[in-house]
């Protein structure tokens, strides 16, 4: 999904990776990668354009050898994302999605075919990725703003500041038009209202982080609060279930037991599989980076 000119990872270990995005090459900050060994050059990471180096917890400083891009954009099959240094050292893309967008693209195209109406709820959907993944399916296969009743994805996350991000990402691609509510809430309170509100859908995917904040300041905890979610998204979608992708880089929370937690809060007909997910380098090394759980209900 997303090409090799576009990403690639190039080497880690030590707690860093080098990678390129978008043409520019960066070593930057990777947990994941403190159990591993650096196996290229030093010469090669010498060379990087942009460094970071945590210095106060997870916050941290950018350090520059170019001018970046501007605007700095990475391209995907399916849409564009644009690139922006943050103080933690993320930058508005996860690589590791890659393959579920690709899923979600695929999944979200094979439903609108035999399905009068498809609506997609995407919670903490930070840039948009899977979002635009959706939306762009959507898209390709007509379904436009007009459509909006029965075919729309949802984008929910607490800062506004990303949503605003996301946006951006869905104009660039050329998505403006599609049909995506975009929305700043806390994601248990939209989900909650939504409920009252008798709102339906038929997908779900979500990437709660660990611990985060609502837009008034609500504490989300993923251990706390993760069942009451999953709860209410189960009676989102259950007139209509298609599919619910959760992903988690949360520790302790490894693929089998996101699985068991689909099965246990949509349980019937739903194949669950469960999956962990990574970064490869050209060489084929692999750098895990999450995990991942699915469920999809028969295409009828
Ligand atoms: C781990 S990121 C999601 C990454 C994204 N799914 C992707 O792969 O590109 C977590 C996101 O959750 C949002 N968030 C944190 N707490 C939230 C809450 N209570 N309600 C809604 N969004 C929240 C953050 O603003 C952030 O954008």
């Amino acid at each position: 999904m997303i090409p090799n000119d576009s990403y690639e990872l190039l080497d880690f270990g030590k707690g860093r990776k080098l990678e390129r995005l978008g043409g520019v090459l960066l070593d930057r900050t990777s947990p994941p990668a403190e159990t591993f060994t650096m196996t290229e050059p030093h010469s090669l990471w010498k060379q990087a354009d942009g460094t970071f180096w945590r210095n106060d917890g997870l916050k941290g400083k950018w350090s520059w050898r170019c001018r970046l891009p501007e605007p700095w954009i990475l391209k995907t099959n399916h849409f564009d994302l644009e690139l922006k240094p943050t103080e933690v050292g993320h930058l508005g893309i996860f690589p590791e999605q890659s393959p579920n967008w690709e899923w979600i693209y695929a999944k979200t195209k094979d439903f609108l075919t035999c399905r009068p109406a498809f609506r997609v709820l995407n919670l903490f959907a930070y840039t948009g990725g899977s979002t635009l993944a959706a939306a762009a399916a959507m898209n390709d296969a007509g379904k436009t703003a007009r459509d909006n009743d029965s075919f729309f994805t949802v984008h929910v996350d607490s800062a506004k500041n990303i949503v605003q991000w996301a946006r951006n990402n869905a104009m660039i691609s050329a998505l403006e038009n599609a049909p995506i509510r975009w929305i700043a809430e806390d994601a248990l309170k939209f989900v909650q209202r939504e409920i009252k509100r008798g709102r339906k859908y038929d997908a779900i995917i979500l990437d709660p982080p660990t611990y985060g904040h609502g837009t008034k300041g609500e504490v989300w905890k993923m251990e706390r609060h993760l069942p009451e979610l999953l709860d209410g998204c189960a009676r989102l979608i259950e007139d209509s279930p298609a599919f619910v992708l959760l992903t988690a880089h949360s520790p302790g929370m490894d693929a089998r037991k996101l699985g068991k937690i689909l099965e246990y809060h949509f349980p019937g007909k739903g194949t669950c599989e469960t999956y962990s997910m990574s970064i490869k380098t050209q060489t084929g090394r692999i750098l895990p980076s999450g995990e991942a759980a699915r469920m999809i209900w028969g295409l009828s």
